[in-house]
């Protein structure tokens, strides 16, 4: 209770009059989709460049809100800077999720080609402005990894709580997963304006007193830009059409209004089997009150005291589930107290630990071991049985590469280039090997070498026990991959529309066998799977949708595709990567179906319904049934003929990793740190 009051004084505090601000304006613009030699968006960034410098008087700066390139490539990226060093003010980056979906610098790419820092602030005429990465590896999601949150929070309170602070980033508000952690830390400051991108469009959403504005893509028709005048105690937006004049949108106040809504119970973290008591405090009537489980609300009634109680129930699935009080004022402005509680599952869950980042990729299980690394650099080694931590090591840069566990070493890829080897026992540097490019692919091991991609575009084999170079085979582009060792060949797809076989003793070309007919649809998005004999490669069936397969089934011998087959389900299956058992391969769709399918020639078996979107993610086969994680942290069981057993929800995170089976557990994680135990 005495949180909740301190809380409710910080927000009393909040409502004072703003600290005085300078008169300036400045401009927003996003999306522009720039590639290199497309020339019709370049024009537009020329076209839209020369208005805002004929801006009288002149705009104080330029803030770009992501998607500044279509593909984060160099030359992308060059033309970019190209264009918008033509704007007679400085120039503020933050990336989308194009600039780190593909290119082979990923998350690196921002900082090396547009100088500037991932996230950072500076402050200009007594407001505080603060530039977010909500970008992902390898994905178009957006996310705010707890180490970035950590840093908001120390750099809001640097700015003083009073000051008016500006945020801009890429994501929607409805695209960031952790959108009511977000919220919750923005709470306790003054921020009236977040700039956002991503919807190539003008639209206005509102949270907690603060006014979330996207702007329309630079790349559409004539493109767009907003611009924001300061002055007194308030911001006058303006949006602005390519070649017309400007029109007057929203006038935001420089402070924000106190959020009036107090979940009191449940609070964050706890736990209940059964029924849920909610209650919460509405400190002001307000236009429509209503509580929500993940997202889906019903009316709450408020007491003339401002209180509001109402009884949970969870009918879906038992586990995690964020717990939200939302009420609207007549403004449509949205105001939300959430909380993250475990709604039944007591039986199932086993253990539960959150990691220091996100956990992007599957957690490898060895011995009765658990070894997995997370965003801000942690390699983390559990105990599989309890989920306790044995040894953690800090390896300096964001770890988004897989850990293989061989020869009592743990080998794994960092961000900032270099394959490095822990004593699998310890966590104590054994050796590392510098690449050329962040290394965003897993290792496999296998005749005393370590093979892995990196963002140079090379495919590295490393002595497994020192780490001395062996060999390195270059391609068009890099590989996130992770290969498959077998008959003294490493298997793996690239970002070049390429799969390919490289004989493990020199790296000469076994085969190559070229899949996808532009880059955005080469066999990349996933691993491969094998039965030993035949390489299962998934791989995007655009452009021409329903023509072109999803699953393509390669001799291991020669690289001749087999069969091929579409899994038909308004989506494909080309992020996920398959599961082979006996005569059966099991892969999900991005829109949630789960499909059995026949290894003999891709004829479908069974499909079911997974309940969820799923993403870089794989169901795992093991003692006759089928596990498959959903995108929002559902966990599945299938038996073989479909037939759903059990779910169980880990939380509110994306779950990109496949799950891993370790004896009677599964274990999931997910992009808000959490690791979690279920029993099978
Ligand atoms: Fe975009």
């Amino acid at each position: 209770m005495r949180a909740v009051l301190l809380t409710m004084l910080i927000g009393i505090a909040l409502s004072c009059p703003a600290t005085a601000v300078d008169d300036f304006s400045f401009v927003v613009l996003t999306d522009i989709h720039i590639k290199a030699g497309n020339m019709s968006f370049a024009k537009n960034l020329s076209d839209l460049v020369s208005e805002i410098n004929a801006i009288e008087p002149r705009p104080a700066f330029a803030l770009f809100t992501g998607d500044q390139t279509e593909m984060g490539f160099e030359d992308d990226y060059a033309e970019f800077n190209k264009i918008a060093s033509g704007l007679k003010m400085p120039v503020y980056n933050v990336a989308g999720n194009h600039e780190t979906k593909w290119s082979n610098w990923g998350k690196a790419g921002p900082k090396r080609f547009f100088g500037q820092d991932p996230y950072y602030s500076f402050d200009y005429g007594g407001i505080h402005f603060v530039g977010l990465d909500s970008s992902m590896w390898l994905e178009h999601h957006g996310l705010f990894s707890p180490d970035q949150l950590a840093w908001l929070r120390s750099d809001l309170d640097a700015a003083g709580r009073d000051k008016p602070a500006v945020l801009f980033f890429h994501a929607s508000p409805n695209n960031l997963p952790n959108l009511p952690e977000f919220l919750d830390l923005i709470r306790g400051y003054n921020v009236p304006l977040v700039l956002v991108g991503h919807g190539h469009s003008f639209v206005t959403y509102r949270h907690n007193g603060t006014i979330f504005q996207m702007t329309k893509g630079a790349m559409n028709d004539t493109g767009g830009l907003r611009i924001y005048e300061v002055s007194g105690d308030e911001i006058r937006g303006y949006t602005k059409l390519g070649g017309e004049e400007r029109k007057p949108d929203l006038t935001i106040p420089l402070r924000v209004k106190a959020n009036p809504v107090y979940l009191l119970q449940p609070r964050a973290g706890s736990k209940a089997d059964g029924q849920v008591k909610l209650r919460a405090m509405v400190i002001r009537p307000l236009d429509k009150i209503e509580y929500g489980i993940d997202g889906v609300y019903k009316p709450l009634a408020r007491s003339e005291d401002g209180l509001c109680e109402a009884t949970l129930t969870v009918d879906g699935m038992p586990g995690w589930h964020m717990i939200s009080v939302r009420a609207t004022d007549t403004d449509e402005m949205e105001w939300y107290d959430s909380a993250l509680v475990r709604i039944g599952g007591g039986d199932r869950e086993a253990w539960r630990m959150r990691a220091s980042g996100a956990v992007q990729r599957p957690i490898r299980a060895h011995g009765d071991r658990l070894y997995f690394g997370v965003w801000g650099g942690d390699v983390y080694c559990l105990d599989a049985r309890t989920g306790r931590e044995i040894w953690r090591r800090n390896v300096g840069s964001d770890v988004i590469s897989e850990v293989a566990v061989d020869n009592g070493l743990a080998y794994l890829g960092a961000t900032d280039g270099r394959v490095i080897a822990l004593d699998a026992d310890t966590g104590e540097p054994r050796w590392e090997y510098k690449t050329d490019g962040p290394v965003q692919a897993s290792p496999v091991v296998g005749g005393g070498k370590v093979f892995i991609g990196s963002g140079d575009c090379s495919f590295y084999a490393l002595d497994a026990k020192t780490g001395k170079f062996r060999w390195k085979f270059e391609m068009a582009r890099m590989t996130q991959s992770k290969p498959i060792y077998m008959d003294g060949a490493v298997f793996f797809g690239a970002w070049d529309q390429h799969f390919y076989a490289l004989n493990a003793k020199d790296g000469s070309v076994r085969w190559k066998t070229p899949i996808g007919e532009l880059i955005y649809f080469s066999p990349a998005n996933s691993n491969p799977a094998t039965d030993g004999k035949r390489i299962i490669v998934t791989a995007t069936p655009w452009p021409k949708r329903n023509e072109l397969p999803d699953v393509n089934c390669l001799d291991a011998k020669t690289g001749k595709i087999e069969w091929t087959h579409r899994c038909i389900a308004e989506s494909h299956c080309a992020f996920n990567t398959a599961s082979i058992a006996g005569n059966r391969l099991y892969v999900s769709s991005l829109n949630g179906k789960l499909f059995c399918l026949s290894m003999t020639d891709g004829s479908e078996v069974w499909r079911a319904d997974i309940g969820q979107e799923t993403y870089d993610n794989s169901p795992v086969f093991a003692d006759g049934k089928i596990y498959a994680g959903g995108l929002r942290g559902g966990l599945f069981c299938f038996d073989t003929s479909g037939k759903r057993e059990w779910a169980y929800s880990v939380g509110a995170g994306f779950t990109f990793a496949k799950p891993t089976v370790w004896n009677d557990l599964v274990i999931a994680a997910s992009t808000d740190g959490w690791v979690t135990a279920v029993k099978r």
